[in-house]
């Protein structure tokens, strides 16, 4: 029997610890202002403050049909989400202080997922880069620029981890590792709300809680069953990172946990988040997440909305199932009324710590509005790290990075579209003010070389599908035929030099509700594609996409690949910037690039099985694989090219054992054997050779995003502590078990060196 070391608390249930029962901060101001506000409110007036409506500026949901401003003048709102504009936040507000009864002010929420108008990459871009301190920064000017506008609460950091690319929303998180997902997570939380104190930090929401990037067969919003050893394991560690860092609202998610909604599971709710985490903000449904639970089959608008609360939820977001039915429960017994006051209390101790009792206006600013949105120094910021995100996949015979001169045609449907540059999420966004790629291609060129287009192909051949996945306005279909359009393409090629291709997704073919269940490229657009090879003129393909896309056929015949993801705001500078190599990409992949549908989840921290290959190329009889297709990847997590090579060498551990309060220093040096500057993501990865349960093949446990000059050498150390050898054992017990362990580092998780060390 193995000795086991365990740390902090074991996982128990501890509901009692975390109950529905009201239980104050311990912050003695805040409590006796709150204490004071609840002693003076109807039961009506506390029911508002658990309503949060969506206002009809910004459409993420059904549409909703009330009169917000009556219902804040009756004190029916706690917060109003969607609206944009200082002015029109302002006029809300002052209806909220000047005409409810009680004067409490308002929360503004939005969904500022990536930046507010500067915008940044998609998410799942943004974890590409690896690069948390630009990652916060990013968050950062988001807040800075949402507050301006009266925004503060942002429905961010999304933190799903996700292993299954047909899901359109793995576009919204950080891919597939719940390492790299907490530490993005936290600095997210972090970049956000600063110390909550400034008029431009405003309240993180951790979202979808739980478990929302797993739902069977990559359908949005789809069941989830899981095995609660998973669940700690492998998806609940950025929940946790943003709970520890503080976020000061929490988002259920739409989908049942082992047969429960999240938004009635209490389990969930108030013994994992309240009771293990400790954490104590607030949480929201999801849009309409309450009312969802009757499709669910819980139960009519009454029973479901009792059974949120009860569950821990605090606030309804647009169901209007807390206003309309909660009274009635209480006069019924369904709930009590310290369960209504535990939710009440928690979304006036958010306003309180926003500062809106001091100031309801201190967010509304029409002056910073103008001077502090889509700045330079922002959109530099966002420039630079859109540079950071994109994947080089492919580079035969170094074609990319091309030189700016002679003639380059730019064909595709993506190549042309300027609404399409900020991806999904972006509700904030001002397209007109950005770039198309060719724009940003004839602005880096300038004179000295020539810029064709040609759309070359509509998206798909699929009208219906197209307009369903354009649903705002964002992309404009060609009604030429196919061939027309595939003809004009010829002729610009032809006549050119070298040949971009922006092929791949709508920013709206992810995103919310837009599942894949084909994520090849469309078949029209391969027929562009093979087109412009056959003209035997070099292409560099620029995918772009919101999720992992396949490109087996493409990574066999295309000589350079390019992933651009949707890189926000600045992403047609930002391409030309790497195209032309005034950076080297640097970006590494996050979620595994899959060979074929058939083998999709595929990810890299899997369990070996009891029958692993030994050799991925080939067939193997009686052992865990498929007889037409490998196991691995196209493109394994945390793969990534550079215009200059790496080479990995003399890693060496600081000691072949350690005790559970021993350090293990694990080095390597890295050296640029190329002849360009770069920057290279060096990651650790540690396996536990041995364990009471199963343990993955590897799992990511360090990175370190470094720079180095053409010819240079650096070492790179990683501490290993035990912490970073714990996990949740199948009584859920956070365990590190003595045994030997792999460490391996490398370039990308399929391309390590590797040495043993023992846990005494
Ligand atoms: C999405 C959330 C979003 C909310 C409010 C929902 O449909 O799932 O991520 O924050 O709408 O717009």
């Amino acid at each position: 029997m193995k000795k086991i070391i365990r740390c902090g608390i074991g996982l128990l249930l501890l509901s009692s610890l975390a109950s529905c029962s009201q239980s104050k901060s311990g912050d003695g101001a805040m409590d006796a202002y709150v204490d004071k506000l609840m002693s003076q409110m109807t039961l009506e007036e506390k029911l508002g403050q658990l309503n949060l409506p969506a206002s009809d500026d910004i459409v993420t949901g059904q549409a909703q049909n009330s009169n917000i401003g009556q219902m804040v003048a009756a004190g029916k709102v706690g917060g109003v989400f969607n609206i944009k504009g200082a002015e029109k936040i302002r006029e809300l507000q002052r209806v909220a202080v000047e005409e409810s009864r009680l004067g409490i002010p308002l929360i503004f929420g939005m969904d500022v997922i990536h930046g507010y108008e500067t915008v940044f990459p998609i998410p799942l871009a943004l974890s590409c880069s690896w690069d948390t301190v630009a990652i916060k920064n990013s968050a950062r000017i988001a807040a800075i620029e949402a507050s301006a506008s009266g925004i503060c609460w942002t429905f961010s950091p999304m933190v799903d981890i996700c292993r299954d690319p047909r899901w359109g929303r793995a576009s919204e998180g950080s891919g597939e590792d719940p390492f790299l997902g907490a530490a993005i997570a936290r600095v997210m939380v972090e970049g956000y709300q600063g110390n909550l104190q400034e008029n431009n930090e405003i309240m993180a929401c951790v979202k979808h809680f739980a478990l929302y990037g797993a739902p069977e067969g990559g359908r949005d919003y789809n069941t989830v069953d899981m095995s609660r050893q998973r669940m700690f394991n492998e998806y609940f560690a950025p929940y946790k990172a943003g709970a520890d860092a503080g976020a000061g609202s929490f988002m259920t998610s739409f989908n049942t946990i082992d047969g429960i909604p999240a938004t009635a599971n209490k389990w969930l709710l108030t013994d994992v988040l309240r009771g293990m985490w400790g954490w104590n903000g607030f949480i929201v449904t999801d849009y309409t997440a309450i009312a969802e639970m009757i499709d669910h089959g819980l139960g009519d608008l009454q029973t479901v909305s009792a059974l949120a609360l009860k569950a821990g939820t605090d606030m309804d977001m647009v169901a209007d199932g807390f206003n309309g039915t909660l009274a009635k429960s209480l006069d019924e017994g369904l709930v009590n009324l310290g369960q209504i006051d535990a939710a009440v209390r928690r979304i006036l101790e958010a306003k309180y710590k926003l500062g809106l009792f001091e100031d309801p206006y201190k967010f509304i600013s029409p002056e910073r509005e103008k001077t502090e949105v889509y700045t330079s120094a922002h959109r530099e910021e966002a420039r630079k790290i859109a540079t950071e995100t994109f994947v080089l996949l492919k580079n035969e015979g170094n074609l990319l990075p091309l030189d700016k001169k002679g003639r380059i045609a730019v064909i595709g449907p993506l190549a042309n579209t300027r609404a399409n540059m900020p991806g999904t999420w972006s509700v904030a966004a001002d397209p007109n003010k950005y770039k198309t790629l060719v724009e940003g291609i004839r602005d880096a060129v300038g004179d000295k070389a020539t810029v064709t287009y040609a759309k070359g192909s509509n998206l798909t051949l699929d009208a219906e599908l197209e307009a369903n996945a354009t649903m705002f306005g964002r992309e404009m279909r060609d009604n030429r035929s196919e061939d027309v359009m595939l003809a004009e393409a010829l002729s610009v090629a032809r006549n050119s030099d070298v040949i971009i291709a922006a092929l791949g997704e709508s920013s709206e073919f992810s995103g919310e509700s837009s599942s894949r269940s084909d994520i090849n490229l469309p078949e029209t657009q391969m027929k562009l594609l093979k087109a412009l090879l056959s003209t035997g003129k070099p292409v560099v393909m620029l995918n772009f996409s919101g999720r992992p896309t396949i490109m087996s056929w493409e990574s066999e015949n295309v000589p350079a690949i390019l992933n651009v993801w949707f890189g926000g705001s600045e992403a047609a500078d930002a391409i030309a910037d790497v195209v032309f190599g005034e950076v080297s990409p640097s970006g590494k992949l996050t979620m595994s690039m899959p060979r074929n549908m058939g083998q999709i989840p595929v990810y890299y921290n899997h369990l070996n099985t009891g029958r692993p290959k030994t050799q991925d190329e080939k067939f193997e009889k009686f052992r865990s694989g498929y007889i037409d297709s490998q196991n691995s990847p196209l493109y394994p997590f945390g793969y990534g090219l550079s215009y200059t090579t790496f080479e990995y060498s003399d890693m060496a551990l600081s000691a072949e054992e350690m005790t559970e309060n021993d350090i293990i220093k694990a080095c390597v040096k890295v050296t640029n054997t190329g002849s360009r500057d770069a920057d290279e993501v060096v990651q650790m990865y540690i396996r536990d050779i041995v364990g009471s349960s199963s343990r993955p093949v590897k799992e990511l446990k360090g990175f370190q995003r470094i720079s180095l000059k053409a010819g240079e050498s650096k070492v790179v150390e990683f501490s290993i502590s035990v912490d970073l050898l714990k996990y949740y054992n199948y009584d859920l017990e956070y365990v590190a078990e003595p045994g030997e362990f792999t460490v391996m580092l490398g370039g990308d998780s399929d391309n390590v060196k590797s040495l043993n060390f023992t846990l005494k």
